[in-house]
């Protein structure tokens, strides 16, 4: 069954996803002390791969479109899409790892932001209003919502912190696919666009930048920086629409995921 093109799924599909969001998130939490200075971005995606690999499951990203890896990585002013490579992580670098895997057909898309050695006050900052500004867009999910509602609470918040949100990448439906319609934009009208129902399953991943929202591709067709080079962070849930509101499937199991948020 769709609605205006989405996806409703069953309640009973949930299950899979809960599988698929939990893999995805409990890699995420074992990245968690390898990041440090002197690791390379990757030797951290190796790491994941293997991981994916003893778990029985399947990167969604090892041949997606061409892509090679089992993560993407992305470094400072890196918006996302970055490639893992000898890259070597140096003090007070942030970064956002990025891990979607495939567990039974279902698939769990998920990342967060790290720091390697010591976290900078700005940088701080940033990345604890990009984790508001997701959760607060989470909240935002419930029957007879819009996307627009979504998005207007992400924008509001972020552009009250004089950060701002990316325009050129969103969230996406996902569930027996990675990309599936909607378009999650993280910034919008309340009361705009497709209205919100039980069933739905899609991401949130809101980029905030501490400059300005534009973005660019470098020529590895991949990597997204900012164009004014200012730092750029992100963070992504899976999640369900419920009867009641939302389910998150890609919870850390160690309620770590805002720990790299507090220095
Ligand atoms: N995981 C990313 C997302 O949130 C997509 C990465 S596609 C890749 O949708 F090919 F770059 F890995
Ligand atoms: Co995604
Ligand atoms: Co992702």
């Amino acid at each position: 069954m769709t609605k205006d093109g989405i996806r409703i799924y069953e309640q009973s599909d949930f299950a899979g996803m809960h599988a698929a969001g939990a893999l995805a998130a409990q890699i995420l939490d074992e990245m968690q002390e390898r990041v440090v200075p002197g690791a390379t971005t990757e030797e951290l995606d190796d790491y994941i791969t293997r991981r994916v690999e003893e778990a029985g499951a399947k990167s969604a990203t090892i041949g997606y479109r061409g892509y090679q890896h089992a993560s993407c990585i992305s470094v400072n002013h890196v918006v996302c899409h970055g490639i893992p490579g000898p890259k070597v992580l140096k003090d007070g670098d942030i970064l956002n790892i990025d891990v979607t895997v495939i567990v039974d057909g279902w698939f769990g898309d998920t990342s967060r932001m790290y720091v390697a050695g010591k976290l900078s006050r700005k940088a701080q900052r940033l990345i604890e209003v990009t984790h508001d500004a997701l959760m607060l867009g989470i909240e935002a999910v419930k029957p007879g919502n819009t996307f627009g509602d979504i998005g207007a609470a992400i924008q509001q918040y972020v552009e009250s912190h004089r950060m701002s949100v990316v325009r050129d990448f969103c969230g996406h439906g996902l569930g027996r696919v990675f990309h599936a319609p909607p378009n999650v934009l993280h910034y919008g009208k309340p009361g705009t666009g497709a209205v919100l129902e039980e069933g739905m399953l899609f991401t949130i991943e809101p980029m905030v930048n501490l400059g300005r929202p534009e973005t660019k591709v470098l020529s590895d067709d991949w990597t997204a920086v900012t164009r004014d080079k200012s730092l750029s962070a992100q963070f992504e849930h899976s999640i369900g629409v419920t009867a009641e509101g939302s389910e998150i499937f890609t919870l850390s199991p160690g309620g770590l995921f805002d720990a790299a948020a507090k220095g």
